[in-house]
């Protein structure tokens, strides 16, 4: 599928709106990813991303990628600064303040986002900065671009990147950060999971998509007495920090894994797993995503290791774990989840198609 904000922010230099940068310029591009119009981009780009899959294609391609920006490393010395508005509106006003105080005064600052992803706020935001901003719309999605000067408001800046920032949430329970997966709540298939976890838990465990850790401290607190060892897997490296903080103290061995799920398991000779499944809904219901950390948690199961996994009750991902593994349960089925127990992985984790009807629809 087309990146509308990608293909969209790099229109204002194609269109000879904004020179094209010179060789020796610095440049940042926050939350990057890979496009042919990269290479418009001066070679010692800096690329953030902090989602693996995204920051694997930028390594290979040749850029210098890091996960995250060091908030020590905020000298204000680019040229330009690039960002693909992610549409979380908190994360979006986080990264506009991290971009514009990395900017030299005078620097340019580029920022798109799909008309379906908050494209139309784009405008209002960065004059809320204190920018003076030029606009287009292209490809679905709008491009807004501006130069620093001394009306920049700091203030608001620093407000943005605290509100933004890895915070206490639900009275001090846990910390999380905007941007994450139901980052200031429990999510109810989650909860509903935790609280069906079986007693007998034991040995070297997961929770694969582990966002900010709600799966893994329950699996812990509740369940944990005779657990070795619990391996934290995300391939988003903000949820990888917020898991690491709420787990301090834990009663079990604990790691971490910035890893994407989707191209395999990180760790093996598991006893069990636990699942909340990244997925994606809406029009273009997807299972795939699912599908492949079904298949990944197979793979690290020892041969009589189970999977503990929640699903929405609309995605059909019965016939996969019938594939792969020997005995599959349901623990229960309400509330829109589904509750899945699956034994025995037989070893079948290889990537097939699934007929239409059994699969996705
Ligand atoms: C539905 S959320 C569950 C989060 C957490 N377990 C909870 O219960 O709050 C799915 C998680 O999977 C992560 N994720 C998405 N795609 C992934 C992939 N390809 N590999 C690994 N993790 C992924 C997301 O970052 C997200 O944290």
């Amino acid at each position: 599928m087309q990146d509308a904000a990608l293909q969209c922010l790099f229109h204002p230099f194609r269109a000879g709106f904004i020179e094209m940068p010179a060789p020796e310029a610095t440049c940042l591009f926050l939350n990057a990813a890979v496009d042919p119009a990269l290479d418009l981009l001066p070679r010692g780009t800096l690329c953030q991303q902090h989602f693996r899959s995204g920051y694997d294609a930028l390594t290979r391609a040749g850029y210098q990628a890091v996960p995250v920006l060091e908030e020590e490393d905020d000298r204000a010395d680019r040229d330009i600064v690039l960002l693909r508005a992610p549409k979380q509106l908190q994360e979006l006003k986080g990264l506009i303040a991290r971009g514009l105080v990395r900017l030299r005064p005078g620097g340019l600052f580029v920022v798109s986002a799909a008309n379906d992803a908050g494209g139309s706020r784009l405008g209002e935001l960065l004059a809320e900065a204190g920018l003076d901003v030029s606009s287009d719309s292209k490809h679905k999605a709008r491009v807004c671009r501006a130069r620093t000067g001394p009306a920049l408001q700091m203030a608001r800046l620093d407000a943005w990147r605290q509100e933004s920032a890895m915070q206490p949430v639900m009275e001090g329970a846990y910390r999380s950060m905007p941007g994450l997966f139901s980052w200031d709540r429990i999510d109810p298939g989650s909860a509903l999971l935790a609280d069906h976890l079986p007693e007998g838990l034991k040995g070297d465990g997961a929770d694969f998509g582990c966002g900010y850790g709600f799966l893994s401290r329950a699996v812990l607190e509740r369940r944990g007495a005779d657990v070795r060892s619990l391996a934290c897997v995300d391939a988003d490296a903000r949820a990888l920090a917020a898991a690491r903080e709420n787990l301090i103290g834990a009663s079990a061995e604990t790691t971490f894994h910035w890893a994407d799920l989707e191209t395999g398991s990180p760790v093996r000779g598991l006893d069990f797993v636990v699942m909340n499944p990244p997925f994606h809904l809406g029009k273009d219901r997807n299972t795939a995503l699912g599908e492949g950390c079904i298949r990944a948690a197979a793979s690290a199961l020892k041969p009589f290791g189970h999977l503990y996994m929640v699903s929405n009750r609309r995605l059909p991902y019965e016939a996969l774990l019938s594939r792969v593994f020997s005995r599959v349960e349901t623990l229960f089925e309400g509330n829109g989840y589904k509750l899945h127990k699956a034994a025995h992985p037989n070893g079948d984790t290889k990537k097939h198609c699934v007929p239409r009807a059994l699969g996705t629809q």
